[in-house]
């Protein structure tokens, strides 16, 4: 038996301030983003923003239905989205964060195990990896780069083999 371990890294900042204007940028328009949210059972508003490797950026907003499984996370609106008008353009990073009318969020929150698979998927066909800018209502900002960090052990094409 070899036991074996991972190790992740990720960088964490205090504030915005000590973003680059770039990450700042990206992560306040995902804040703007959460306004857009259609969350009326969660009420938790959360809001993605993909910064397109042409400079454009896309933006996403979580998305229920009375039918709960029906709805869809802000992560998956905003890949979706950014897929279907720049097919042949990488994304280079995202941005999520989230505000709720029922709790303080004040740590980073990051994306559930269905959006970590689809970002796989993304990282996976366009060969270069994302940028994660993370951030809950306020407080610390969390930055990791690549899937491989949030999703170890990824199941990928390269199974299919
Ligand atoms: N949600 C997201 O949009 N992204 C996440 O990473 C986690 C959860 C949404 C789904 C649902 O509309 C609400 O947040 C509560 O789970």
């Amino acid at each position: 038996m070899t036991r074996k371990e991972l190790k992740i890294n990720y960088e964490e900042y205090d504030n915005l301030e000590q973003l680059t204007e770039e990450d700042r940028s990206l992560l306040v328009l995902a804040m703007a983003t959460t306004k857009n949210a259609y969350a009326p059972y969660s009420m938790f508003y959360v809001g993605a923003a993909i910064l397109m490797d042409n400079g454009e950026i896309v933006c996403g907003s979580n998305q229920e239905n009375a039918a709960y499984p029906s709805g869809l996370c802000a992560e998956r609106v905003a890949m979706f989205a950014a897929s279907s008008k720049y097919p042949n353009v990488s994304m280079n990073a995202i941005a999520i964060t989230v505000h709720s009318d029922k709790i303080n969020i004040d740590s980073p929150v990051s994306p559930c195990g269905s959006c970590r698979q689809v970002i796989a998927e993304y990282e996976y066909k366009q060969k270069k990896s994302i940028k994660f800018i993370l951030r809950g209502t306020e407080g610390k900002i969390w930055i990791i780069n690549g899937i491989n960090s949030l999703l170890p052990f990824v199941f990928n094409a390269d199974n299919l083999i």
